[in-house]
């Protein structure tokens, strides 16, 4: 009988609790940990290990957890523990109204990236092959809300970032739409030289401020400046619509990235400009300091003003500002999606192609491990991986 919470089936169903998936997820691990069916064993484990659960913790999801287990016992014929009738009533009592205050509507999830065996070898788990992060949230996915919720494709480039830190690590890393901030967490563990998260949405701004100081994170926000902590996450107000490149003008991102960003055709214009600004601020840094934008490819030939293929990393720019004097690589954007709408997706990459970038679809090929095997409501497979860099003409001299 699997109740001992280092076994995978356990540390699952506690992982699926904190993070709050749904009751049916948890139904399903709870029938893994007892081999089929959800034994005393496995409901004396909830109790002990799931249920004292943090004091935040969201109490109509527990009620209809604890309905939801009690009916799949008794539709068993198994026998369920007094203690889960007694909560039940508990919680009946306690909160009889399920309509939620909007004051209210934010809850606590905690996100664990579950590191197979033997990788704590890996620079990301260095002590532990779990690795935590509580992140306040909204209820209220689609009111008004939207970017104080984990969308799928955040989870995706979380997996991906820790799965390759060398792809981030010591490098300047700017997302947009970062919503609830789990991606920029992620980028600081790996980390990043510099992390700079920014939102169009002030109350999405200010949660996600909030996440990333109650996961220990100095935040610094206002303008950009030179000469700044480059240990603490820099939060950015930026809605595409009227970011500009002066706006941008300090910031020179080695990664662009973009979690479920692409879904409202009337933004993608916007969008793609930020984009394209983004991946040229080397190329203007470079000009402004009278350094000419100059490539080189591998075999050591040179162009100027090249444009680069970020997964292959065959064409380097040459810009004197990599570290001790070493070329640094042209900035590249990764962006993961979810394709809801086949005319949107297109729309967007039509406007890629219109300002000159070179989309590469890298979902075959760069795939990361399975960090979040718990999650049922998530499946990587849904999500698309694009790598965007700038695809000017490469003029050889
Ligand atoms: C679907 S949510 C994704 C949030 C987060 N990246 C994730 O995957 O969990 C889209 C995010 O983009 C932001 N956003 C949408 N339109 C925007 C705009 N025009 N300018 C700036 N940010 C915008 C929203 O506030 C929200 O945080």
């Amino acid at each position: 009988m699997a109740t001992d919470p280092s076994l995978t089936c356990c540390r699952y169903l506690l992982s699926a609790i904190l993070a709050m998936e749904p009751s049916y997820c948890l139904i399903s691990h709870a029938k893994a940990c007892g081999e089929g069916s959800i034994t005393e064993q496995v409901q004396q484990f909830i109790l002990d290990h799931c249920l004292s659960t943090p004091s935040d913790f969201y109490a109509p999801y527990l009620k209809n957890f604890l309905k939801k287990l009690i009916t799949q016992v008794e539709s068993d014929h198994g026998s369920v523990l007094d203690k889960f009738y007694q909560l039940y009533a508990q919680y009946i009592t306690s909160f009889k109204d399920d309509s939620l205050d909007k004051r209210d509507s934010r809850i606590c999830k905690r996100i664990s990236f579950l590191f197979p065996d033997g990788c704590s070898e890996l620079q990301t788990c260095s002590h532990s092959s779990v690795l935590n992060f509580p992140l306040q949230c909204s209820i209220n996915m689609l009111e008004g809300d939207t970017g104080c919720s984990i969308w799928p494709s955040s989870l995706f480039l979380s997996e991906l970032i820790l799965s390759h830190p060398e792809l981030f690590s010591n490098k300047v890393c700017f997302e947009i739409g970062s919503g609830v901030g789990l991606v920029g967490l992620c980028l600081a563990h790996v980390k990043a030289s510099k992390v700079i998260l920014s939102d169009g949405d002030l109350s999405t701004l200010a949660n996600m401020k909030f996440n990333l100081e109650l996961n220990n994170l100095n935040v610094e926000t206002g303008t950009a400046q030179r000469n700044e902590d480059t240990s603490a996450v820099k939060c950015m107000y930026l809605p595409w619509e009227s970011a500009s490149e002066s706006q941008l003008q300090d910031i020179i991102p080695d990664v662009i990235l973009g979690a479920d960003v692409i879904y409202d055709p009337v933004c993608l214009p916007h969008l793609v400009r930020v984009i394209t600004i983004l991946l040229n601020q080397r190329n203007m840094d470079s000009s402004s300091k009278g350094l000419s934008p100059k490539c080189e490819l591998e075999n050591g030939e040179h162009y100027y003003k090249g444009a680069i293929d970020g997964s292959e990393g065959r064409y380097k720019s040459v810009n004197n500002d990599g570290c001790n004097g070493q070329p640094k690589e042209a900035p590249v954007a990764y962006i993961a999606c979810v394709i809801r709408n086949i005319e949107t997706f297109n729309y967007f990459l039509t406007l890629g192609d219109q300002a000159n970038l070179h989309i590469e679809d890298l979902t075959e090929l760069l795939k990361p491990m399975v960090l979040l095997p718990y999650m049922q409501s998530y499946n990587q497979a849904d999500i698309k991986l694009l790598c965007i860099t700038c695809s000017r003409k490469i003029v050889l001299q």
